[in-house]
């Protein structure tokens, strides 16, 4: 179905903390590549005026390099703000008058999940819904129930094709880049399984805390803020078949077989955890059991990874901001020859983008021992890619869906991460600046025979020492005596 392109923005919750750090630069970054052309319509809650509004927007973008005044004069121009509830039948009507002409505007939702439905209500009701295209941000739903009646409340008002779930991970040129690489690359596809793969690890550390999203947050945690979608579409891309073709719905259906192969995660695999001083932010309750951090044991149950953990964590206030995938192999059967961790590809997600490769080189002088190193495929040190929002705005604009999730697949991670949401594992109290609660580390008890160092790689110790990659993983190597003397 071709879909007009967008003649106007909205974006509900536009004086929140999601519009600040990433759609305020995203809408500029289109403005100075003369992408931007229609107005900029901000509805929110707070009561401000235009001129807090620019405001805002300009403090969200005059520290970005490069700065260009013009262009922030140009795209200041393009906006509109309109106090009011977000059930409101006179917000809507407002709109509406302020859509004036606009035949096909697109409504960004960056608003909690509790006023979803009052909003998509209100822009059937309001005549807004017609011609338009809706953006509802992730977590879609709060479970599997509440996201299957999100959909249908969607329904009333849009059809499917105008519905865009954002998982900003999926507009990241990092992230596409695990496609690529698996499936460009001829070499990797022969080890790319349960028979070569010990473990794949995947971080995505936060030094920050939840600066001022309280109230956002205590309505998600982050199991649903970032593991049910985030994290788990990065799970999809390292575990998928090879798509049949390149197009979307074959690249979707593949990802959506491996969350239905995933097990449903049990108690006994996930480990919460809470830093220290998160109950006196604003907006969260003083006892409140809401996880800032999580660990998780994934298993697929397809003939690829049968056996195979798939540990995942994140957290806030961790020593250090970085999402990084680290796919262990299983050691060589000639052990003598090496020294240090055991093979492994390397895909740091962010902040700077690598694809690197653990390998062993002979050791100068007389042994005859491998030493460990990396060959680095990728490397950009700052990132160098368009911005994931300002990527799939544009391509929501225009009515692309192809790097949107599918209900189908959110469905399909709601159900694995179910049984765990909620309270029914004990949080567990960390001090910010550490790696989350030590109770993390016991998930890989027993599982691995292989005695995998859980989370070799980034840790605490090391990256405070600022050793660089290479060393940091003999470090760790040199420590993890035991993996060596099976050898
Ligand atoms: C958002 C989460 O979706 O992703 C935030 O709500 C998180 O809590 C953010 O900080 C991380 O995104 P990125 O692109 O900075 O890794």
């Amino acid at each position: 179905m071709n879909l007009p392109q967008s003649d106007a923005l909205v974006f509900f919750g536009a004086t929140g903390d999601l519009v600040f750090k990433k759609i305020f630069p995203a809408l500029y970054a289109m403005e100075r590549r003369g992408h931007l052309k229609v107005p900029v319509i901000g509805v929110a809650r707070s009561d401000w005026t235009i001129k807090q509004f620019q405001a805002r927007a300009r403090a969200s973008v005059n520290k970005l390099d490069g700065f260009d005044a013009g262009a922030f004069a140009r795209f200041q121009k393009r906006l509109r703000y309109i106090r009011g509830d977000y059930a409101a039948a006179a917000t809507h009507a407002a709109l509406r008058k302020e859509l004036g002409k606009a035949a096909h505007p697109l409504h960004f939702l960056a608003i909690p999940p509790s006023v979803f439905e009052g909003v998509i209500e209100g822009l059937g009701q309001s005549g807004c819904a017609r011609g338009a295209r809706v953006v509802i941000e992730k977590p879609f739903g709060r479970d599997l129930p509440s996201a299957r009646k999100l959909s249908a409340t969607l329904h009333k008002v849009f059809d499917e094709s105008c519905v865009f779930r954002i998982d900003h991970y999926l507009g990241k040129e990092s992230v596409q880049n695990i496609l690529v690489f698996r499936f460009a690359n001829t070499f990797l596809e022969p080890f790319w399984n349960r028979h070569y793969v010990e473990s794949v690890q995947i971080t995505m550390a936060e030094k920050f805390g939840v600066e001022g999203r309280g109230g956002f947050y205590e309505e998600s945690g982050a199991i649903r803020d970032v593991i049910q979608n985030h994290l788990l579409q990065v799970v999809g891309f390292l575990a998928m078949e090879p798509p049949t073709t390149t197009n979307h719905q074959s690249i979707r259906a593949e990802q959506v077989k491996v969350f239905r192969k995933m097990r449903p995660l049990r108690r006994a695999d996930i480990v919460r955890g809470q830093f220290r001083g998160y109950r006196r932010e604003d907006g969260v309750a003083p006892d409140s059991k809401v996880e800032t951090f999580a660990a998780a044991r994934l298993h697929i149950d397809s003939p690829r990874w049968k056996g195979v953990p798939f540990f995942i964590r994140s957290g806030k206030r961790l020593p250090t901001t970085m999402t990084e995938v680290l796919v262990m192999l299983k050691p060589p059967a000639i052990g003598k020859l090496c020294a240090g961790q055991a093979n492994y590809v390397r895909f740091r997600l962010s902040p700077d983008v690598t694809i690197a490769i653990g390998a062993r080189v002979k050791r100068p002088g007389e042994e005859l021992i491998g030493d460990p190193t990396e060959l680095q495929v990728v490397n950009h040190p700052h990132g160098v890619e368009m911005g994931a929002y300002e990527r799939l705005l544009g391509d929501a604009m225009v009515g692309d869906g192809t790097l949107f999730a599918g209900q189908a697949g959110v469905e399909a991670a709601w159900a694995v991460v179910q049984p765990i949401l909620g309270s029914v594992t004990p949080v567990h109290l960390y001090k910010p600046g550490t790696w989350g609660p030590p109770e993390a580390e016991k998930l890989t008890t027993g599982i691995c025979d292989c005695d995998s160092p859980f989370w070799l790689f980034p840790q605490g110790k090391e990256r405070k020492s600022k050793l660089s990659d290479a060393q940091t993983i003999r470090k760790s190597s040199r420590r993890v005596g035991r993996f060596q003397k099976r050898l």
